[in-house]
């Protein structure tokens, strides 16, 4: 997953406007970025191992530039393997988003043909295979973007490329996978792997599908099949505004803002989606069977869900996106499919969407980007609605989710105002949990546990998915070992883990898992743990309470905010960013 930025038009600094861009888009991928521009007939290239932080180039003039930010697959993360990479001679500048499966093949044919090889990339080979066939086609005026879909017909994987020759002044991009979409503004033609990064210079934007090819030039562009070679009339689609500011603010990282942004959205949420609530109800209650999938949080949310919908009669099964492939065959048209993703984009459930399509069931998503690959291919969106998420974790996206679903089981079961409510109470609490005392509290249990290597997650029943979740945003924020488990699996072996002052987080709301939770709380005290009790009230075996009132059913969601904000501390503590974690990204574009 990488992010991807390109222009060519009338604007005199190219570079510059690529680079603005890419400081949007590092959410995608932070290890190196580059820039390359036309200079009298070769490329000029900038480029860096790292984040792009505040940095400019100094790049010349030029109105075309192409600008990648990388996120390592092939090769290791250095200056020769970032992004753009050039043919032989410096007249082809390629980026890539995805993974060439048959680089190795590759690279021994074009070392035969004598092509002089720089990088360990499998990116590097593309501006070769392009420059080879440009030699061998024709001149025409689709010389460069026949070649180039030529060279990608050669690619196994999935793959999402852009080739910018400064001889011809033309820009040719292809797509199978990870997304990109072309903007058209009044100056020229912007390309970018996300469409949110384009709406400060346009509102209309084309969205290149899996299997098409588009060449941009000064003035015009033109979109191609890649099977068939035909020109295909260009779809342009009007995007609205997002309601929400896509920057931090006044706040310190786009964390804090995110986290702080929670209690309104819920309040919204309770107030605005109840209609497609209902409607998923609805199709829930028609369907013979029910599916939930999603990655990382997303798919902590549909493992919330499944508990969720139990309670309210329905048994429907829960799979993460990567391993779904398991039910494919238990798919049919009477089947739902519920896919979860915040940013709509990540393969893995992508992959499901398209296998769950293919074998006639109906795909209901919950995702936050309008425009994305997902709400584009579902039969039916839930927006989450809560404008753009930029740091890496999710924390009101995964929220809101939870929301959405509280809503659709309550609906179920014909109590939805009783879950409007309750979810108008627990963003009143996650005011108060997000309040100056409370975080004061946290801070101090995070500076009693900074040092340690180990931290347990303990929860029962939805709790235990929420475990996992906490689990999750205490190891990606500050690389400490975090585990989240079923509290019943304690005595199976997770005991052993437990030495004297290691950190263990129980998750004992006020329900039917309480004296269960509490009784798991009091074996790892024996073994001389750390208590740490996020509960409506403190309890002898805790050594640290983080209180959470029992607001009723949406007490789940609550539950999240606490190792948001032990992560976030702890993150602080041991100087991690806790916007852009080393090794990950925001969007999983690639498998
Ligand atoms: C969560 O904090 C992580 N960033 C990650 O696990 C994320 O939830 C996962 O990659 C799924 O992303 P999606 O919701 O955009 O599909």
């Amino acid at each position: 997953m990488c992010g991807i930025f390109g222009y060519m038009g009338q604007h005199p600094n190219a570079a510059e406007l690529v680079l603005s861009g890419l400081k949007r888009l590092e959410y995608q991928g932070y290890d190196s970025w580059g820039v390359a521009v036309s200079d009298h007939g070769h490329v000029a290239i900038d480029k860096h191992v790292g984040k792009i932080g505040a940095a400019t180039t100094t790049l010349p003039l030029s109105s075309m530039a192409l600008g990648h930010t990388r996120w390592a697959t092939h090769g290791s993360v250095s200056d020769e393997n970032a992004h753009p990479q050039l043919d032989c001679v410096g007249r082809l500048a390629v980026v890539h988003n995805g993974i060439v499966s048959n680089e190795a093949q590759l690279r021994r044919a074009l070392a035969r043909a004598g092509h002089r090889l720089r990088s360990q990339t499998d990116t590097e080979l593309i501006a070769h295979l392009i420059e080879d066939l440009l030699e061998q086609l024709p001149e025409s005026p689709e010389r460069l973007v026949q070649a180039t879909m030529a060279a990608f017909r050669k690619l196994r994987g999935l793959n999402t490329i852009t080739v910018l020759d400064v001889r011809r002044g033309e820009m040719v991009a292809a797509k199978s996978g990870s997304p990109l979409c072309v903007g058209h503004a009044e100056s020229g033609y912007l390309l970018a792997s996300d469409h949110a990064v384009l709406l400060d210079h346009t509102r209309r934007i084309s969205f290149l599908h899996d299997g098409q090819a588009v060449l941009l030039r000064r003035d015009g562009m033109n979109v191609y099949d890649m099977a068939s070679g035909h020109e295909l009339t260009p779809e342009i689609t009007q995007i609205a505004a997002p309601a929400l500011r896509s920057d931090r603010g006044e706040h310190p990282d786009f964390m804090t803002k995110e986290m702080l942004e929670q209690p309104e959205l819920l309040r919204l949420l309770a107030e605005r989606s109840p209609s497609y609530v209902r409607d998923l109800a609805a199709r829930i209650d028609q369907a013979q069977d029910v599916f939930l999938i999603g990655c990382g949080s997303s798919g902590h949310a549909a493992h919330v869900a499944q508990y969720l919908f139990a309670r309210a009669g329905r048994r429907v099964h829960y799979s993460t996106g990567s391993e779904f492939s398991y039910l494919y065959p238990f798919l049919g048209s009477r089947s739902l499919v519920i896919a979860l993703s915040q940013s709509g984009e990540t393969i893995d459930v992508l992959q499901a969407v398209r296998a769950a399509h293919e074998r006639g069931a109906t795909v209901a998503a919950l995702t936050n980007v309008e425009g994305s690959t997902l709400w584009r291919s579902a039969d039916f969106t839930l927006p989450l609605d809560v404008g753009p998420e930029r740091c890496v974790l999710a924390t009101k996206s995964m929220s809101a989710q939870l929301a959405l679903l509280l809503l659709t089981s309550y609906a179920l079961s014909r109590q939805l105002d009783l879950a409007r409510t309750s979810l108008c109470r627990a963003a009143d609490d996650i005011e108060r949990l997000l309040g100056a005392s409370s975080r004061t509290e946290i801070q101090a249990i995070a500076h009693s546990m900074q040092a340690r290597d180990h931290v347990y997650v303990l929860g029962r029943g939805p709790n235990h998915a929420l475990a996992l979740e906490s689990a999750l945003k205490i190891k990606e924020v500050s690389y400490i070992h975090a585990e989240g488990f079923a509290g019943g699996e304690l005595k199976h072996g997770v005991m052993a883990l437990i030495e004297p002052r290691t950190p263990c987080i129980v998750l004992a709301p006020q329900d039917e898992t309480h004296a269960d939770s509490l009784a798991s709380a009091m074996q790892v005290k024996a073994r001389g743990g750390t208590l740490i009790g996020i509960a409506p009230e403190p309890q002898p075996a805790f050594d640290h309470c983080i209180r959470v009132n029992d607001v009723g059913p949406a007490t789940l969601i609550t539950n999240t905010v606490p190792a948001q904000l032990l992560g976030y501390e702890l993150a602080r503590l041991r100087g991690r960013d806790p916007d852009m974690p080393r090794n990950l990204a925001k969007t999983i574009t690639v498998k």
